[in-house]
């Protein structure tokens, strides 16, 4: 079986109970240790991440950075070679272990948290908050929550970035994994946050997708 319809064959187990975050445990537990099972496990940092922070060349000087879903890891690593005091988080307790076998003498802290019920002391704690598809998971109220829940961690004149499958406003969702659209997006805006950059980008192995890289800034 082939990482996407693994990934698919469990994710359907718990889609139709409508449980959007559930799957992603017995995901990890099942793929046994094994990354080519996983659709996301190229471990190797997410590409147009790597590429924004090579061209923004953002100074960590041990500000705090959070990598939201986190996965195998790779983000939070290159984040903490610029420089930031990071954190990483993943729901899948597996997907830690995963990070912490994998990096043993990281600097990154990495723990199990959900993005829908951070801990209370994340609030306007980091100056760099990122996530990268994961948003796209979950159905359009759930992104909302889960947006709002991304701007209340960022600091006070701190960065959100987010990297998603995108599609155009008003273009109707189809299957999972849900892209996001531009005014979904930009709901931010209701949450003190303003936007400095949108970038539609083409998908390399896939001309007919678009990835959005979108980065708002928190008002002082
Ligand atoms: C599609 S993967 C992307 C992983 C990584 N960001 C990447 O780009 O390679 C989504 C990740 O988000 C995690 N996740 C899903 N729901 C979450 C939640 N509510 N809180 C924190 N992490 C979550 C999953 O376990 C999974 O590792």
């Amino acid at each position: 079986m082939d990482a996407k319809e693994f990934t698919r064959s469990i994710a359907m187990k718990y889609l139709p109970r409508q449980d959007y975050t559930g799957w992603f445990e017995e995901l990890y537990q099942k793929a046994g240790g094994d990354p080519n099972l996983i659709h996301w496990g190229a471990l190797r940092p997410t590409p147009v991440y790597e590429e924004w922070l090579h061209r923004e060349k953002p100074s960590g000087n041990k500000k705090k950075a959070v990598i939201v879903g986190c996965g195998f890891g790779d983000d939070a690593e290159i984040t903490a070679q610029f420089g930031f005091d990071t954190t990483a988080f993943d729901i899948a307790p597996t997907a830690v272990q995963w990070c912490k076998n994998r990096f043993p003498d990281a600097s990154v802290h990495y723990c199990a948290a959900d993005l829908f019920h951070p801990p209370q002391s994340w609030r306007n704690a980091f100056d760099l908050v990122m996530e990268a598809y994961t948003l796209q998971n979950f159905p359009e109220a759930m992104r909302r929550t889960a947006l709002e829940n991304l701007a209340r961690m960022t600091a006070p004149s701190g960065t959100l970035l987010i990297i998603a499958k995108g599609r155009g406003d008003g273009e109707p969702l189809d299957k999972i994994p849900w892209p996001l659209s531009h005014r979904e997006i930009g709901g931010l805006t209701s949450f003190g946050l303003t936007e400095i950059q949108f970038e539609d980008l083409d998908r390399p192995d896939d001309p007919n997708q678009r990835i959005f890289r979108a980065a708002y800034r928190k008002l002082p």
